[in-house]
């Protein structure tokens, strides 16, 4: 279906062509005047200088053509020169039937679907997950479930960062405490044990203890960095525990992003792209892409059109070792021989933004990435506490996945059981799920790019911009239709009729809005807008609530039509909270 912004600029379009201008001035936009008119149109004050004529007079000459047009109840020229429209009721309504009868609520399926990559997670094996990570999680799955929706074919890939010093840090600090294990022992030829020799729990405390050593020993750090190359460089008894690093931290890890409602389709990581090094480094060197600078082997990257300084992009040290660039490279290599992308969309910190241009660049430039294939990075900010600082734990720690959930989902449970109707099962249950959109609707409502402030109380709020209002607003639709429903009626096949009140045409005005919010969305990657839509829609929605009696309204026919949007307006909201990766409960 097109959009209503595509509809009626066809419609203006048309009337600046009958009235002797060109089509092109007939663009649309929403009112910035909502209390004057619903759309308008600014094209006769930009037609003004090719006609020589005074913009109202043109806006006037349009208008004249719209006297009978089947969209607008409403056309007025307004000086200086705008026109000013409103919608007729009936078309309104006949959209939203469209909308209704369609099981993509109007979203057209995209022409010629991209293949597209999403690179997102991001977390690094064996380290614990931190907020940072939570919000490329948070955001990637979003975007990835808009692509979706739109009919873009879209792999997530978690990229595992799973190669690097962590693993030289934890096998060194096994080495000190069980010596005697065979991974150890250089002349061992046998098979190694298929059981990890340590669990998770034991793992997370290795790591952050390898690493405290680390720092204060220099002598512990060659050792780690040592082990470190071994194992890159395939040391048998190393790749053996490496093995099992994975396998105990990769399960630990789905647990924690099946918590969160994120789902990976590739589980790769920067070990599985050390394959395409070698040959990757050969040729560049042999093309003369590549070449030393103070000893390290750069791709320069640098554009005349720069205004800045670009530094090269480095893919090997002096020492030979080569350095997260040149994962991301050898990763472009295989995804190009998996998937051959379309388009690539890279979720982590802002802060590696010089990271992912000097990657794109020397992507493109050496051809590892054909030019037709957008690389994207989308860069997010930081997740503060209230006191603006990067946020933290009480203690002042990084604050773990975990508990940041669990702190959630207990000032959720108090909240719901404060005015509890529910049994305690249930009410934790559902503290899950309201927490859950608490986290989300918090991070993806802020455009992706800004910091913002994590504020429990605040996200956690039944009212105002939040995740558990829009969740509020769908469960009171869903008990308004259940009710309606236990009386034997049912919804099906009721018909949307033309508004009934103001605030009723109202809500019908936002949710027509839901395709072209959602095209949106996806073209500017930006979540943050179908998080205002729903807001306003659920506010247009609870405004209609109030004014409106619905189960007791005695004309049957206008009950209908009030169930038969409430029906569509729940469809719309569950649609968009998925495409934002979280769900409504039944009751709350
Ligand atoms: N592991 C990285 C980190 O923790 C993020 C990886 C982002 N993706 C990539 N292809 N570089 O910062």
């Amino acid at each position: 279906m097109k959009t209503i912004i595509e509809l009626i600029t066809e419609e203006i379009a048309g009337a600046f062509a009958e009235a002797g201008y060109d089509k092109e001035y007939g663009r649309v936009t929403l009112s910035n005047r909502p209390d004057l008119c619903e759309y308008q149109c600014n094209g006769a004050m930009a037609g003004a200088k090719t006609y020589k004529k005074a913009p109202i007079m043109i806006a006037a000459d349009v208008a004249a053509k719209l006297s009978d047009s089947r969209c607008f109840e409403e056309v007025s020229a307004v000086n200086p020169g705008f026109i000013n429209l409103k919608l007729k009721k009936e078309f309104v309504a006949q959209y939203l039937n469209q909308m209704a009868e369609d099981e993509r609520l109007g979203l057209e399926e995209v022409q010629g679907p991209q293949m597209i990559v999403m690179d997102y997670g991001g977390p690094n094996v064996a380290k614990p997950l931190h907020v940072g990570h939570l919000r490329s999680a948070i955001i990637g799955e979003s975007i990835k479930r808009i692509a979706r929706r739109m009919g873009h074919q879209v792999l997530g890939d978690i990229h595992l960062g799973d190669w690097g010093y962590q693993m030289g840090l934890i096998i060194t600090e096994l080495r000190i405490r069980k010596p005697e294990l065979p991974y150890f022992d250089e002349d061992y030829k046998g098979e190694y044990p298929k059981e990890a020799p340590f669990t998770i729990g034991e793992l997370e405390e290795i790591y952050p203890t390898a690493s405290g050593k680390a720092k204060e020993d220099d002598g512990y750090r060659q050792e780690a960095l040592q082990a470190t190359c071994l194992l890159q460089n395939g040391h048998r008894g190393y790749r053996a525990v490496w093995n099992h690093i994975m396998n105990v931290s990769v399960s630990d890890l789905k647990k924690n992003y099946e918590r969160l409602n994120v789902h990976f389709d590739l589980w790769k990581g920067e070990a599985d792209a050390q394959a395409y090094i070698p040959d990757m480094i050969e040729w560049m060197k042999k093309d003369g892409y590549a070449h030393i600078d103070e000893g390290a082997l750069v791709i320069d990257v640098q554009k005349e059109t720069d205004t800045k300084d670009i530094p090269p992009c480095m893919i090997q040290k002096s020492d030979g070792a080569s350095l997260y660039g040149t994962t991301d490279l050898a990763t472009l290599i295989q995804r190009e021989e998996d998937y051959k992308p379309d388009r690539i969309i890279y979720i982590a910190d802002k802060r590696q933004d010089l990271h992912f241009l000097q990657v794109f660049r020397a992507a493109k430039k050496t051809g590892i990435v054909p030019d037709g294939t957008e690389l994207r990075f989308l860069g997010f900010g930081t997740m503060n506490g209230r006191d603006g600082k990067p946020f933290k734990t009480r203690e002042g720690g990084v604050m773990r996945l975990e508990n940041l959930i669990g702190e959630i989902e207990e000032e959720m449970y108090k909240k719901i059981a404060e005015n509890r109707t529910v049994e305690e099962e249930e009410a934790k249950e559902t503290a899950k799920i309201v927490g859950m959109s608490a986290i989300k609707y918090g991070d993806l409502s802020n455009q992706a790019s800004k910091d913002y402030v994590f504020d429990v109380d605040r996200f956690t709020s039944f009212e105002g911009n939040t995740g558990p209002y829009i969740l509020y607003t769908i469960v009171r639709i869903k008990s308004i239709l259940n009710k309606y429903q236990a009386e034997g009626r049912t919804a099906e096949g009721s018909r949307i009729e033309s508004a009934h009140n103001d605030s009723e045409k109202a809500l019908m005005l936002e949710a027509l809005k839901y395709n072209e919010v959602t095209e949106a969305a996806f073209n500017e990657l930006a979540p943050h807008k179908i998080c205002a839509f729903i807001y306003d829609l659920a506010n247009t929605f609870n405004r209609f609530y109030h004014e409106t009696k619905i189960l007791s309204e005695e004309d049957e026919a206008k009950q209908r039509s009030y169930i038969a949007l409430l029906v569509l307006t729940k469809r719309i909201l569950e649609a968009c909270i998925d495409m934002l990766g979280f769900e409504a409960p039944e009751r709350m």
